[in-house]
């Protein structure tokens, strides 16, 4: 079962054409372990029939303020009072005027009036409505308000037209109330990440690389994120969708990633090298595709990539530093004389063959007493389990 599991959550539908993605969203929230009622508003019923939404939840859905099922005829109450989080996707235009003014003319904004729980809202619009003034002005009241605004993403829009407005994907959506019920022990915090491999050009067309997937250094940056950090990640290329919420930097090769991650060293509290980083980059790439010309392969020159853990280690006053190693084989002194070479408090050793590409993995914590065992798990189970091991650690160093 998933992170959601005994989490109930009322989910608000309002009338956008992003309704038949809230049908995903319920299944996705349920697989997560969640028990959801849904509340849908008139509009909403136009697009989709609380039918599909009571067939995916198992349970009534709710159209009515006057739905007298309830023994109290308080449903507006009672919905709310047993749940955990209250999520409206979509949320119109319409519907964050209402929420903004506290208008309570029909079954969702007045629960969403008598609520104490927190609130997340989805908006789904055109993307005029959503530059309006008046819906900006409304954004920014319910943000005061408190309330959590999820996207809007940037794409293609039912209407034909490109730009701001689309409901965030259902996703994205289930990773943001993910997030939210992760304790958040690292407010506060500003954490640095490496990920993915680094590549080096030969040519414009050919490089050199290594392999990484970079699972496990976006599963770091998701679970800081979760714990509540702020956290940028600086990642060669993969084809990974950045975590929602995490400010990633694109980069393509060792030297970029190593200027990249120098600019936010100093401001940063936690770094995390978790790149495949390429130790060589080739010292005579072309700038011009080679040909085969007369058969013989080309003569590359190499010169040696910056070490970025050790440089961002070696810096004073640094952030606190832990490094990654993928070996083939798991030998407890080369891995402690890898740590104490790349001077970090913390290295973390798997074995190359049974992590690349995966999405379980299977770590070894390298500190100055030796090497531990911390388990087998799923990449985003592991990384949570990891980021609450590094928050502990550098706290005990910081105190
Ligand atoms: N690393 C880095 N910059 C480099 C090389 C490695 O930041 N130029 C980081 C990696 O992100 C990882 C750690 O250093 O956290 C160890 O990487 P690894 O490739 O195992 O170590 P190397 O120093 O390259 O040693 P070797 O490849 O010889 O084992």
């Amino acid at each position: 079962m998933g992170d959601l599991l005994d989490k109930h959550i009322v989910l608000g539908i309002s009338g956008g054409i992003a309704c038949y993605k809230s049908a995903d969203l319920v299944r996705r929230l349920i697989e997560q372990g969640a028990t959801v009622d849904v509340v849908m508003t008139d509009s909403a019923c136009k697009f989709v029939t609380p039918v599909t939404f009571q067939a995916l939840s198992g349970r009534p859905v709710y159209t009515d303020l006057w739905d007298n099922r309830a023994p109290n005829n308080m449903v507006h109450i009672n919905l709310t009072r047993q749940a955990d989080l209250v999520l409206i996707a979509p949320a119109t235009a319409n519907l964050m005027a209402k929420l903004a003014q506290g208008l309570a003319d029909d079954l969702l904004t007045t629960l969403c009036l008598a609520s104490t729980k927190p609130l997340m809202i989805a908006p789904a619009m055109n993307r005029e409505m959503w530059q309006a003034p008046s819906t900006q002005r409304n954004v920014s009241q319910l943000r005061t308000d408190g309330v959590q605004i999820l996207g809007p993403g940037t794409g293609e829009q039912a209407c034909g037209e490109t730009g701001d407005g689309r409901m965030l994907e259902p996703h994205e959506l289930v990773a943001a109330v993910r997030a939210h019920f992760q304790p958040k022990t690292m407010k506060g915090l500003s954490v640095l990440l490496t990920a993915g491999p680094t590549c080096e050009p030969i040519d414009p067309v050919r490089v050199i690389t290594n392999r990484s997937s970079g699972k496990t250094g976006y599963a770091l940056a998701q679970a800081a994120h979760e714990a509540g950090a702020q956290v940028t990640l600086v990642s060669g290329p993969t084809g990974l969708p950045c975590p929602p919420g995490v400010t990633r930097i694109s980069v393509q090769t060792a030297q970029q990633m190593h200027q990249a991650v120098m600019q936010h060293a100093s401001t940063s509290d936690i770094f995390i090298a978790v790149a495949a980083v390429a130790d060589w980059r080739v010292a005579n790439a072309s700038t011009e595709k080679l040909k085969k010309t007369d058969g013989q392969p080309p003569k590359l020159e190499f010169a040696i990539n910056p070490d970025i853990l050790k440089d961002v280690a070696g810096m004073a006053n640094g952030p606190w530093c832990v490094g990654f190693a993928a070996e083939t084989t798991l030998d407890p002194e080369q891995a402690q004389a890898k740590r104490q070479r790349k001077a970090v408090p913390l290295l973390i050793a798997n074995l190359a063959q049974q992590v690349m590409d995966a999405d379980h993995t299977t770590i070894h914590l390298v500190d100055d007493t030796g090497m531990t065992a911390m388990g087998t798990g799923h990449k985003l189970d592991i990384a949570r389990k990891l980021m609450s091991e590094i928050y502990k650690r550098y706290r005990q160093h910081q105190a």
